[in-house]
């Protein structure tokens, strides 16, 4: 049986998603390269392709509903099954609470938050049905009680220990039985345009954790939040 996994990976065109498509096509899944802009998404493939990884391009904006249902129904339509979902795509609106606007809280929400909530109901019913699944939500330290909220980006951190409550509800509502596991990470302080210049951390190193939650064994973790495959506190 032909058991080559199909990765999806939300904002895969640049920075921390770009190089966990470039990893999960080295370990040999066959990627499936979510951009909100496809001709961008195209141009970070080829790379990939030029390199012999199995990537194809799909348009996808996690803000518009209608977007993730025309992606699942596409990749429904040429049978292609998502086994591992990572939700990497994030914003990063720079404001206090007071200062936030409207528009930074429905940003924050809708793309960190709301978009992976919806493509996990979109595809974890799937990978239940055949026994198999990995979903990693690429969240932040920002977004961790335990080590701090990030108060100077108070629409991010709240939609980052969001994503990380999804996290938990997701883990807690897997049925016992099919090999179905639901992880957060943070990537650290990564090099790339949110991130800005001085980030000690390449994408590389930011996407390990990601790439090691995306293929984890039937035994590992579920239900978590890791950095540097170690747990850290919500
Ligand atoms: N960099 C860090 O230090 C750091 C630290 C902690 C956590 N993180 C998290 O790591 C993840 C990746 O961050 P990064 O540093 O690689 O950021 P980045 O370089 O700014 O890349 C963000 C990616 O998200 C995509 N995106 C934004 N809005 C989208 C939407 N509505 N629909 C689909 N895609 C959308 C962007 O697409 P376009 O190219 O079309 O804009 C881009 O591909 C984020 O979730 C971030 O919160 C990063």
């Amino acid at each position: 049986m032909d058991t080559t996994r199909t990765a999806l990976v939300t904002g895969g065109n640049r920075g921390i998603g770009l190089a966990i498509c470039e990893g999960l096509a080295e370990r040999g899944l066959d990627v499936v390269m979510a951009s909100r802009n496809e001709d961008r998404g195209e141009g970070a493939a080829a790379s990939i392709r030029g390199r012999g990884g199995s990537v194809r391009v799909e348009q996808l904006d996690v803000i518009e509903t209608a977007s993730i249902e025309a992606c699942k129904e596409r990749l429904d339509a040429d049978d292609v099954t998502v086994d591992v979902l990572v939700n990497n795509a994030g914003v990063y609106p720079d404001a206090d609470a007071l200062e936030a606007t409207i528009d930074q809280l429905d940003q924050a929400w809708t793309v960190n938050t709301r978009g992976p909530w919806l493509l996990a109901k979109a595809f974890v019913p799937d990978m239940l049905e055949r026994g198999y699944g990995r979903v990693v939500n690429v969240s932040s330290g920002s977004g961790s009680f335990g080590e701090g909220l990030d108060t100077n980006h108070a629409a991010y951190s709240a939609s980052k220990a969001a994503l990380n409550a999804l996290t938990m509800t997701l883990n807690d509502a897997l049925p016992a039985g099919p090999d179905v596991k639901v992880n957060s990470m943070g990537p650290g302080w990564v090099h790339t345009r949110m991130g800005g210049e001085a980030a000690p951390r390449t994408p590389e190193e930011g996407a390990d954790t990601a790439l090691w939650l995306a293929t984890l064994p039937e035994d590992g973790p579920s239900g978590g939040f890791f950095r540097d495959r170690e747990r850290i506190p919500w």
